[in-house]
């Protein structure tokens, strides 16, 4: 089996797409502060602030491909410590992208939607851009140091959902465990994005490596919704009270740092290379109650220790 390296290996995105992927490749996750103990895989620690350091690491593993995910993702730590969040998210990047490259090893960058100034919809590859905070100041640039480093590596933007652990909610995460205890929640019906289910996406990425493909590639869903309508839909899919759903506006919200009211991004770049479309808001959620019914649910809570 092949072997794959995923940094931020206790966080939401990397346990699921280990999930997706254990039965074809020797995963190995990357962690850093919390421990991850997942069936099927192993689990290293590693220093990505230090690129020798992790050079060596890559030398004693031998990764096939890396996937990075790890990042500061929380968009209002960013704000309040912007050094960190340009630590975390730019720094660390761009030592992963040279040390892989030095070594002739795949790389697939976790960027993220979170780059325009989000007065359109549906973002392409080639927009500039326009970050309106912190975070996407940060993973804006990451992505170009990242492209600058390492030239065949494959940078994702993207937004998905998944299930967590007991350290990190998702978004799904909080509107289930929310409803299913009856609580009223306020969704934004004027922020939009185009969501992917974690494993979807997981599995788009490692198609696109099959194919060869590098550079910058939008992998999200089909559909551009609200996050209002998302709840609604999650609430149809998983028989939750949607009465419990009120829409809010993000203007109301008084958050700390700006956020673009449309994050949504244009796929058919991916669509195109792929020749299928990538999928659907019910069609992933129906894929995130079938795997609640399969244990993925109970063995990523156990899995963060
Ligand atoms: N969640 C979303 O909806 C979303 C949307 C768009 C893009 N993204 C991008 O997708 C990627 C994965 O997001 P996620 O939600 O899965 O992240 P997450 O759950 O917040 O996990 C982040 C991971 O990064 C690790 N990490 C933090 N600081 C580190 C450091 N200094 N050195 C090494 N590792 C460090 C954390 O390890 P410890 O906890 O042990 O510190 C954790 O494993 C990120 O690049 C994010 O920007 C996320």
């Amino acid at each position: 089996m092949k072997r794959i390296l995923i940094t931020g290996g206790s966080g939401l995105l990397a346990l699921n797409w280990a999930c997706a992927v254990r039965d074809h490749w020797d995963v190995v996750l990357g962690t850093h502060q919390l421990s991850a103990r997942l069936p099927g895989t192993t689990s290293h620690r590693l220093d990505l602030e230090d690129p020798q350091r992790f050079g060596e690491h890559l030398d004693q593993l031998l990764p096939d491909l890396v996937v990075h995910t790890a990042g500061l993702t929380s968009v209002d730590e960013c704000e309040k410590d912007p050094e960190r969040a340009h630590q975390v998210n730019a720094v660390i990047a761009r030592n992963v992208a040279m040390a892989t490259a030095r070594r002739n090893i795949r790389l697939i960058h976790i960027s993220t939607d979170h780059l325009f100034a989000g007065d359109h919809g549906f973002y392409r590859e080639d927009e500039a851009p326009q970050p309106l905070n912190e975070y996407g100041r940060t993973k804006a640039l990451a992505e170009s140091w990242v492209q600058a480093a390492h030239a065949d590596a494959l940078t994702v933007r993207t937004n998905f959902f998944g299930w967590g652990h007991r350290q990190r909610q998702s978004f799904s995460d909080w509107l289930i465990v929310n409803l299913r205890e009856g609580k009223t929640l306020s969704l934004f019906d004027d922020v939009y994005f185009t969501p992917i289910l974690a494993d979807a996406l997981a599995l788009a990425a490692h198609e696109l490596i099959d194919k060869d493909v590098s550079g910058v590639v939008n992998l999200t869903g089909d559909e551009r919704l609200s996050k209002y309508e998302f709840a609604l839909q999650l609430a149809k899919e998983f028989s939750l009270p949607a009465e419990l759903i009120r829409p809010n506006q993000l203007a109301h919200a008084h958050l700390l740092a700006k956020r673009p009211l449309d994050m949504s991004l244009d796929n058919s770049r991916a669509r195109e290379i792929l020749g299928r479309g990538l999928g659907t808001v019910p069609q992933f959620l129906s894929g995130l109650h079938v795997q609640e019914a399969a244990g993925r649910r109970t063995q990523l809570l156990e899995s963060i220790c």
